[in-house]
């Protein structure tokens, strides 16, 4: 049987660039979402099911050589404030499952199979803190929050066991920080703002931001997103029992976004109407993440400023 790449929620923004590069990258796909896909590449095999859909998921790792898996599908937090049952099935349940299968059918074929879980900041709080590292989690204040700090200890608890035994999960995660794409414009998250707001200063249209011009949150480009997720999975070994690591590129307030847009587009207005279901949300995430552990195991690194950032967010979506 020849050796396949099982990727979840193909259609959303991460998974979308994901499967591109692992297709440049000569990979077998096998590829999952609930949405019909957009455009279809040839040599990939494309499966428009949920991620709930239990058989179909135990049949795809009994029928196909799983060696990888990068796992996207989920409800975002302001989606999952609105409905949180359907949240805990696909971002706790699911995600479980597919850990289980995955551990299950390699432990069966006696090898190590790695898998990526796309983690977020939202894992921290209550407070608004600077600088988080990997270790300063308290409590997530939401749903989501906690839905991703669940997946991301059971994730860890099946990697140990797999390493007592040679074989089962090689559990990989990144803890991602509000992601800025160039052709998607996301909604359902909390920091979707930034994007939204970039997007609409390039179209001339008005954007009334739902956050207080003061909130600060950490941001990463869709490149340096996909660019990280490749490099954490193509390190042989991490040397550390840490399995999940913050990445970000820079942080700036939603005022300090809007400045720069109004510097480049004149004639861009923006107003600022909280909302408290995204502010509260965003008052508990960390306005910085330290990045030293991601760093030192896995060599990420990044140096970029405000405007540089935008300008070539702006130069690409062009
Ligand atoms: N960007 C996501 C959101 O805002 C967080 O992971 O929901």
């Amino acid at each position: 049987m020849n050796k396949k790449v099982l990727v979840t929620g193909f259609n959303g923004e991460i998974g979308s660039k994901i499967l591109k590069e692992l297709v440049s990258l000569d990979k077998q796909i096998i590829a999952i979402d609930v949405n019909d896909s957009k455009g279809k590449i040839e040599s990939v095999k494309y499966i428009k099911d949920s991620i709930l859909n239990y058989d179909l998921i135990k049949s795809i790792f009994e029928t196909n050589f799983i060696t990888e898996v990068y796992h996207f599908a989920a409800i975002l937090s302001q989606s999952a404030i609105k409905n949180p049952g359907l949240s805990i099935k696909v971002n706790e349940g699911a995600s479980k499952n597919l850990i289980d299968f995955a551990f299950q059918n390699a432990v069966k074929r006696n090898f190590l199979c790695k898998f990526f879980f796309p983690s977020s900041i939202a894992v921290y709080g209550p407070r608004k803190i600077k600088c988080a590292s990997e270790q300063d989690i308290i409590k997530p204040s939401t749903i989501y929050g906690h839905s991703k700090l669940l997946v991301e200890q059971y994730g860890s608890k099946i990697h140990e066991k797999s390493k007592s035994i040679d074989s089962g999960l090689d559990f990989r995660s990144i803890r991602f920080p509000g992601v800025i794409s160039f052709d998607t414009i996301p909604s359902g998250g909390t920091t979707d703002y930034a994007p939204q707001m970039i997007h609409a200063a390039l179209k001339n249209q008005h954007f009334d931001c739902k956050l207080s011009p003061q909130t600060n949150l950490p941001f990463i480009s869709i490149n340096k997103a996909i660019y990280s997720i490749v490099k954490l999975m193509n390190v042989k070994k991490i040397d550390s029992t840490l399995r999940v690591f913050n990445v970000q590129e820079i942080s700036f307030t939603a005022k300090d976004l809007s400045d720069v847009l109004k510097e480049k587009f004149p004639i861009f207005t923006v107003s600022f109407n909280k909302d408290k279901k995204f502010q509260s949300v965003a008052d508990t995430w960390p306005s910085s993440l330290n990045c030293s552990m991601s760093k030192k195991y896995w060599n990420f690194s990044t140096e970029v400023h405000l405007k540089e950032f935008i300008e070539k967010i702006i130069e690409k979506i062009k």
